[in-house]
C-alpha cells in the first residue's frame, strides 16, 4: 500500500518545535498517533493536554480508531502526552526496545529507583524489522540509533516519520551529544534511511525554520535529503560527518526542557510517582560547573 492510500496529518508543537502525526488507514479506520506532546510550563510545573486533546479530536471527528501511540525515542525537548491518549483510546504504547538503556542510563543520573530498566511501563518494545498492523496497512520499525540509543523510525507505505535523525534539508541532522549518542551511529542510520527509493516521504519530528526560511516545514523526500542535506548529502563520509556533528555538538547548550522530559518519557509519559501530599515532583541534578 502507498502511503498516499494512508492518511497523514500533521500536528505542528511550535512551544517545543514538534511534529506529532495521525496516520490513518481509510479502509479500516485504525490510526496511530506519532510522538505526542504533553503541555509543559517549565516556569509555574503545569502540565495540560489541550494540544493532545485537539489532536485527539480530530481522530475523533473522522470516526478513526486509534491503536497505536508510537513513540520515535524517549525525547528531550517535550514531554509525551501518550499516557492521556492511552486512556481516551486504548491504544498501545509503543517505543524502540533500546529504551531499557537509556531508562538506565537516566535511572542513575536522577537517582530515581522506580523506573524498570526493562521498559516495562510501555506496552510494546519494538527490535529493527518488526512490523506492526494498521489495518490495511503496515508500520515497520527501523532501528535508528545516534542520537540516542533507542530512537527508531516508522516506515507506513513510501513513507517514513524519521524521528530526531535527519532534520529538513536545510537545518541539517539531530544532535549526537546525548548520554547514548554517536555521531557514528547517526551517521549510519541516516545512510540506512537514505537508502530508501528516492522518492520516499520523509517526515520530521522537528522544525526550527533555517535561516532564511520563513515557513515552518516537514516534509521532504529522500532524493531532496541526499541531493541537499547540509550536514549528510551525498558524498559526505562518515569521518566528514562525524568531524562536524561534534564540533557542531560541543557548541549546543542542553534543551530548555531537557530535565523534565527524560525523567517523564523514560516513564512512558507518567509523571514521577507522586509524593505523600499528592504532587508529583521533578527533579534537577546540581552540579559544580567543571569551569
Ligand atoms: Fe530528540
Amino acid at each position: 500500500m502507498r502511503s498516499d492510500a494512508v492518511h497523514i496529518q500533521a500536528f505542528f508543537d511550535e512551544p517545543t518545535y514538534t511534529v506529532s502525526y495521525l496516520v490513518s488507514d481509510p479502509v479500516s479506520r485504525q490510526a496511530a498517533i506519532i510522538d505526542p506532546v504533553l503541555d509543559y510550563d517549565h516556569r509555574s510545573g503545569e502540565v495540560a493536554t489541550r494540544s493532545a486533546a485537539h489532536l485527539l479530536q480530530s481522530a475523533t471527528e473522522q470516526g478513526l480508531e486509534v491503536v497505536w501511540i508510537l513513540e520515535t525515542h524517549a525525547h528531550a525537548d517535550h514531554l509525551s502526552a501518550a499516557p492521556f491518549l492511552k486512556q481516551a483510546t486504548g491504544a498501545q504504547i509503543a517505543i524502540g526496545e533500546n529504551i531499557c538503556t537509556v531508562q538506565t542510563i537516566f535511572s542513575a543520573v536522577f537517582n530515581v529507583h522506580d523506573v524498570s530498566g526493562k521498559g516495562v511501563e510501555f506496552d510494546r518494545l519494538l527490535q529493527d524489522g518488526d512490523v506492526l498492523r494498521l489495518g490495511e496497512a503496515t508500520i515497520e520499525v527501523m532501528h535508528t540509533p545516534g542520537h540516542t540509543p533507542a530512537c527508531v523510525a516508522y516506515k507506513i507505505a513510501d513513507a517514513v516519520f524519521v524521528g530526531d535523525t535527519l532534520f529538513m534539508p536545510d537545518y541539517g541532522t539531530a544532535r549526537a551529544d546525548f548520554p547514548g549518542g554517536s555521531a557514528a551511529q547517526l551517521y549510519r542510520s541516516i545512510r540506512k534511511i537514505l537508502s530508501l527509493p528516492p522518492q520516499t516521504r520523509l517526515f520530521m519530528c522537528h522544525d526550527y525554520k533555517a535561516p532564511g526560511r520563513d515557513v515552518f516545514a516537514w516534509e521532504t523526500t529522500v532524493a531532496e535529503q541526499r541531493a541537499n542535506n547540509i550536514h549528510i548529502h551525498d558524498g559526505v563520509d562518515e569521518a566528514a560527518y562525524v568531524s562536524l556533528r561534534e564540533s557542531r555538538d560541543a557548541t549546543l547548550s542542553a534543551p530548555v526542557l531537557l530535565l523534565p522530559s527524560v525523567q517523564v518519557n523514560i516513564r512512558a509519559g507518567q509523571l514521577p510517582t507522586p509524593e505523600d501530599n499528592g504532587v508529583s515532583y521533578l527533579k534537577i541534578p546540581v552540579k559544580w560547573s567543571a569551569s
